[in-house]
């Protein structure tokens, strides 16, 4: 992690909410590990493999993840193959690898060879949203639920600003880590069944030195109120369990005049949201971001798609809404 970034947003305990986490025990500005204090209610957050794990309740986060961090480090193909293959379907590592393969294709296709580039990808929703974007505010960007992360890259491209990439999945954003710091995109590409092919592809993007990642809690933002200049939310409204907290820590975090690009396809699932919280349509959500505060400026109905393997794409329309902080 790049602590000269870090200062330059104003942080914010996740747990306690109060100003100010300090690194304690390091001198470097680039970090692996370490950890971070809350100096109000003294909450610990670890820094894993470069990447500060800083949601509002890093015990649980910890013990629902610590074996995905550990499972990172298989890197033989033959040893991933077989220990997918003993562990069945259902079972974490192989449904965050087939996530890993559909999103780091829908992200990076376009850089392989010998396949056809993904079409209505999040990075077109995502460019068309940015060449819509008139000036802004002063402040850094954030990529909430960002994934693999080639739309963070994107971003710090496109607004020449640092842009943080946020997310809760370890196996996601481990992808976009080692873009960030190897500039080598590394693709599982799923076949079909268990067989997975592995892709990887040397990239140089021009944004990459104003990126970093965070593993954060998009509902509880370790950051300052008013303080973001622009904020993407692409796909993760119908992802989280409480959609109106989320689009309140948007409005939140955006100074006045920031700007923010809401993405979503609706497509609501019991597992991530619970049945009470889903939105009824693109209208009803048109309605709750107004609602927080949020005006929209623009409103589309636009198709992405998702790759499962060589045989399943997942067809959506997305519901998208351009909107300001007023
Ligand atoms: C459907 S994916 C979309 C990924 C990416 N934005 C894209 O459109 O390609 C949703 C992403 O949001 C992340 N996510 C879900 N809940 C989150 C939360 N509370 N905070 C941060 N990220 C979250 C998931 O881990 C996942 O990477």
């Amino acid at each position: 992690m790049d602590l000269s970034l870090f200062r330059r947003v104003q942080s914010r305990c996740p747990a306690c909410r109060a100003a100010g986490l300090a690194i304690t025990n390091t001198q470097s500005e680039i970090i692996s590990e370490g950890v971070f204090l809350c100096q109000s209610c003294g909450s610990q957050f670890p820094v894993l493999a470069g990447t500060p794990v800083l949601p509002p309740d890093p015990a649980r986060w910890l013990t629902e993840n610590l074996h995905l961090v550990m499972a990172q480090k298989i890197e033989d193909d033959a040893t991933k193959a077989l220990v997918g293959a003993l562990l069945g379907p259902e079972t974490y590592f192989n449904i965050i690898r087939q996530q890993q393969a559909s999103y780091a294709y829908d992200h990076y296709g376009d850089g392989l060879t010998g396949f056809d580039a993904p079409t209505g990808t999040i990075r077109s929703i995502l460019l068309d949203g940015l060449a819509r974007l008139p000036s802004l505010p002063d402040g850094i960007a954030l990529d909430l639920g960002c994934a693999v992360g080639r739309t963070t890259f994107d971003i710090a491209t496109a607004l020449k600003r640092p842009s943080i990439g946020i997310d809760l999945n370890w196996g996601l954003l481990a992808i976009a880590r080692e873009v960030r710091d190897h500039n080598i995109v590394d693709i599982p590409l799923r076949r079909s069944g268990h067989h997975y092919e592995r892709h990887r592809i040397k990239v140089d993007y021009p944004g990459a030195a104003n990126v970093d990642f965070w593993i954060s809690d998009a509902m509880a933002l370790p950051i300052a109120d008013d303080s973001i200049a622009f904020i993407s939310a692409m796909n993760i409204v119908d992802c989280v369990p409480e959609p109106v907290r989320l689009l309140r820590e948007i409005r939140r975090a955006l100074t006045t005049g920031g700007r923010a690009l809401i993405v979503t396809p609706l497509d609501w699932a019991a597992h991530a949201t619970p049945p009470a919280q889903w939105v009824g349509g693109a209208d009803a959500l048109a309605s709750l971001i107004e609602a927080e505060g949020l005006r929209i400026t623009f409103r589309a109905d636009v198709p992405w798609s998702l790759r499962l393997h060589d045989r399943a794409l997942m067809q959506y329309s997305a519901a998208v809404y351009d909107c300001i902080c007023a």
